[in-house]
């Protein structure tokens, strides 16, 4: 158990010991807004069977973590800790546990929560040993991200050479490194952005044509730019804006990928409507397809090997520090940020 100030239980991935160390660690106790973030003492136990006990140096900031402590998903149960992904050094090692000692460094994403910490203990099933050329700050910046746009191009669907493909939010965390992948595959991709920077960006990063979603008709422009044809694939992370567009960008025998609800969860959708060009509806979760660790082992391999080879770029992070991350939540919600956030603890 790990254990605020105050006594109460805040995890629960370890038997509570009287040898627990005092951590900080990034309260929740109400759902809300981004002040509901509070810097607290905590107390973190032993690890028990499986588990490890890690020394964090960074953790990312995703807006997975924004719908957490809002209240949107109602998955964190509280008083806890969000975030799930960081990167840190293995402290203790825990009965049973195999592949890892300590003092190696990992990084991990986790769904249950209890990143944003300065120590967590942690299942050594969701750890992965990190190859020297990869420093701490990047893969923070980039794990969670990372896999799931391998998840989204390799998995939920196999990107050919020359499909046509939209990407919502082309310029932000998951977009620039997903854009890019695209390019690598060979796909010719449409972005969509809010502001003439991020248009920037998002050509810098692969995209053919650029709109601007927040001025332009994004089904029109779509048609024009593919001769009427619309496009193979659509990864749609914005959802309730976005979804209408996103169904009637598609070409026939399409597929719409909805991975994420930034604007706000998507209304339910009539079949009817995908029967309308054959098309196939997905709304996949990262957490789900790294569940068996060999897929896990595998999805970071991938990810690994393409930042390692330099083709895939990943911007200079934007750094907060651990205390700082109800400031961190409110500029990734102001829509302004144009790099990865991560907390430096
Ligand atoms: N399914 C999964 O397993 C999975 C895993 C990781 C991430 N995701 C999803 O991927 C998306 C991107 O995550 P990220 O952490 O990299 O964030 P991000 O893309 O850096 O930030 C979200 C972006 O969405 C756009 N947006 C459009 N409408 C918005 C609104 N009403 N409020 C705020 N932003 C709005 C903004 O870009 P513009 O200014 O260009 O509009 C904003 O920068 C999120 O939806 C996240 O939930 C899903």
């Amino acid at each position: 158990v790990v254990r605020s100030e105050s006594g109460e239980a805040v995890g629960s991935h370890s038997v509570w010991s009287s040898g627990a160390k005092v951590a900080r660690g990034i309260l929740v106790h109400e759902y809300g807004a981004a002040q509901v973030l509070k810097p607290s003492r905590v107390e973190v136990g032993s690890p028990a069977r499986g588990d490890l006990r890690l020394r964090q140096t960074f953790v990312g900031v995703n807006f997975h973590d924004v719908y957490v402590r809002s209240g949107l998903y109602q998955t964190l149960s509280l008083p806890g800790i969000p975030g799930v992904e960081g990167v840190g050094v293995v402290e203790e090692v825990g009965t049973g546990v195999e592949g890892f000692e300590t003092g190696d460094r990992v990084g991990y994403i986790e769904a249950h929560y209890g990143g944003y910490a300065s120590e967590r203990l942690l299942s050594a099933a969701r750890a992965i040993r990190l190859p020297p050329g990869l420093d701490d700050r990047t893969v923070a910046a980039v794990l969670l991200k990372g896999l799931t746009v391998e998840m989204l191009v390799r998995r939920v669907h196999r990107i050919r050479e020359g499909d046509w493909v939209l990407v919502h939010a082309a310029a932000g965390g998951v977009g620039q490194l997903l854009v890019q992948w695209l390019k690598n595959l060979g796909a010719h991709v449409i972005g969509t952005v809010g502001s003439e920077e991020k248009a920037e960006l998002a050509r810098r990063a692969g995209c053919e044509q650029v709109v601007m979603y927040r001025r332009e008709d994004v089904r029109d422009r779509v048609m024009e730019i593919t001769g009427g044809r619309g496009v193979d694939v659509v990864y749609d992370s914005v959802g309730r804006d976005t979804f209408g567009a996103s169904l009637e960008s598609l070409a026939p025998c399409s597929h719409l990928v909805n991975f994420g609800q930034a604007s706000g969860p998507v209304e339910p959708v009539a079949l009817a409507q995908l029967a309308k060009r054959s098309s196939t509806l997905s709304r996949p979760i990262v957490f789900h397809y790294i569940d068996r660790r060999l897929a896990f082992e595998e999805m970071c391999a991938s990810l690994f090997s393409v930042l390692e080879k330099g083709e895939l770029r990943v911007e200079t992070p934007r750094v907060f520090g651990l205390d700082e991350a109800s400031a961190a939540h409110s500029f990734l919600e102001s829509r302004a940020s144009v790099t990865p956030i991560v907390l430096a603890v």
